[in-house]
């Protein structure tokens, strides 16, 4: 027999929730196609979870049920790949990590708060031992956007990446526009129907989407993940007006995860975007996630699919642990983990772009002079203006696009306008992105 076929890829599996007992149920499912496709046999030794008796939907009867998931990694255990699907940033998962990379086993994960908090330290880790780490899952669920990067991509300088990378936010401002409904009545709807978390705060509030950002960043760019100095905003403040106005001037609202190159330096952020219609990432609708990148030598590439959900997430572990089968084991994160850069972001006051901005103002003569003279002192240039009679409590709205101006200037602007007189309430602003 040789050496080949003497390889096994015995799994322990941590966390059998929604994307552990997925992979469960594929590698029962295809175990001939997997085994062909991987060289050698795949095979589950252990698993770890919480609750022992819960029903899973899978019958684990055949493999060694471990209390605490860190013993997976044990020497002793038989397993040589881990599969971490717990979750979060710290505790078990971290814990695991340390260990099975410590030992030199292979570890996938599908975490994005763990590679976005310590995915300098696991990577430098993992090259140190030799052992493969692999995190297709932690970005876009089933789109395999981490090895567009990381290796189809590779011989680009990358200019730019965006991506809509958060099913849940997507979900929610598709059916705000398509039925005229508030933020809050479709979050609770969202939450009924299994679409939102019960505390919903990752998801809307940007955080999820800042995890996944700052790892494509980190392929992109070759910087360090850098989760702490990430700009992040979220879609809770996002008004059906906003969105009505948005489709009145030819654009739609997303939540996006942004990473690009400008002549400043690398700008990584996340926020809600008012995005022309006719672009490809205005157009995915729904829970489905979708990335854009730009690169020099291949132009534009666009990614679209299920970002969430069992068979999507688990499609993308079972990826990993095929690679890792196969024995292709780059850079962990595209480049070597001890070269990667300090991210050093450009803030986001140097921002140059157009902006969209929402005012509610007073019905009276004046008010546009007064709009248009802090405008003119602050620099910012007017693409469009347009007055729209009654808002519902009073007053009424002036709402403009900019031409391209630096984000401070147009910062001190609604700074300014909150001060004058006629401006009823805090304005609105979203960024454009082209
Ligand atoms: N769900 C998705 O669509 C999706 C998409 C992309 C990425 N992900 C990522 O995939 C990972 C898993 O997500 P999920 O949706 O499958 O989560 P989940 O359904 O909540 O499952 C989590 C699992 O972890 C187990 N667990 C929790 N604490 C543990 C501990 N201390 N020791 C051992 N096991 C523990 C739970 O055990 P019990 O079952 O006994 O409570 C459960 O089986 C997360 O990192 C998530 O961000 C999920």
């Amino acid at each position: 027999m040789s050496k080949q076929d003497d390889r096994k890829i015995i799994l322990g599996i941590a966390g059998l929730g929604t994307v552990g007992a997925g992979v469960v149920k594929i590698i029962e499912k295809h175990k001939a196609l997997i085994a062909a496709r991987a060289g050698c046999p795949v095979e589950i030794k252990a698993v770890s979870a919480r609750d022992r008796s819960r029903d899973r939907g899978v019958d684990l009867s055949a493999y060694d049920w471990v209390d605490n998931a860190v013993d997976l990694a044990e020497e002793g255990s038989g397993v040589n790949l881990v599969v971490e699907l717990i979750g979060g940033s710290d505790g078990p998962a971290l814990a695991l990590a340390r260990k099975a990379l410590g030992r030199g086993i292979g570890f996938v994960t599908a975490n994005k708060a763990l590679i976005a908090t310590h995915g300098k330290e696991l990577a430098v880790l993992a090259e140190e031992t030799g052992a493969p780490l692999k995190f297709e899952a932690a970005v876009a669920g089933g789109i395999p956007i981490i090895k567009a990067l990381r290796e189809g991509l590779a011989g680009n300088a990358i200019e730019s990446v965006r991506g809509i990378l958060n099913g849940t936010c997507n979900y929610i401002l598709t059916r705000m526009e398509h039925e005229g409904l508030a933020f809050d009545d479709v979050l609770k709807d969202a939450q009924q129907l299994g679409y939102a978390e019960a505390d919903p705060t990752f998801d809307i509030d940007g955080i999820d989407t800042a995890h996944k950002t700052a790892i494509l960043a980190t392929l992109a760019f070759g910087t360090e993940p850098d989760i702490e100095n990430l700009p992040t905003e979220g879609i809770r403040n996002i008004a059906p007006v906003d969105i009505e106005y948005a489709k009145e001037l030819g654009y739609r609202i997303k939540l996006l995860g942004v990473t690009q190159q400008t002549a400043e330096g690398i700008e990584t952020r996340v926020h809600p975007a008012m995005v022309p219609t006719r672009a490809a990432i205005a157009n995915v609708m729904g829970p489905t996630n979708a990335v854009v990148v730009n690169g020099d030598a291949v132009g534009q590439t666009v990614y679209e699919g299920a970002g969430a959900g069992e068979g999507p997430t688990a499609s993308a572990v079972m990826g990993d642990i095929l690679d890792v089968a196969r024995g292709a084991e780059g850079p962990r994160l595209g480049v070597p983990a001890t070269s990667l850069k300090p991210s050093n972001p450009v803030p986001v006051v140097k921002h140059r772009g157009t902006y969209y901005i929402r005012l509610r103002v007073n019905d009276q003569p004046g008010v546009m002079a007064d709009i248009t003279k802090v405008l003119a002192e602050e620099n910012v240039s007017i693409e469009s203006m347009l007055q729209r009679g009654s808002a519902s409590d009073g007053g009424v709205y002036i709402v403009l696009t900019t031409h391209e101006t630096v984000e401070a200037s147009v910062a001190a602007t609604l700074d300014r306008f909150t001060t004058l007189q006629c401006v009823l309430e805090t304005p609105t602003m979203l960024r454009i992105e082209a």
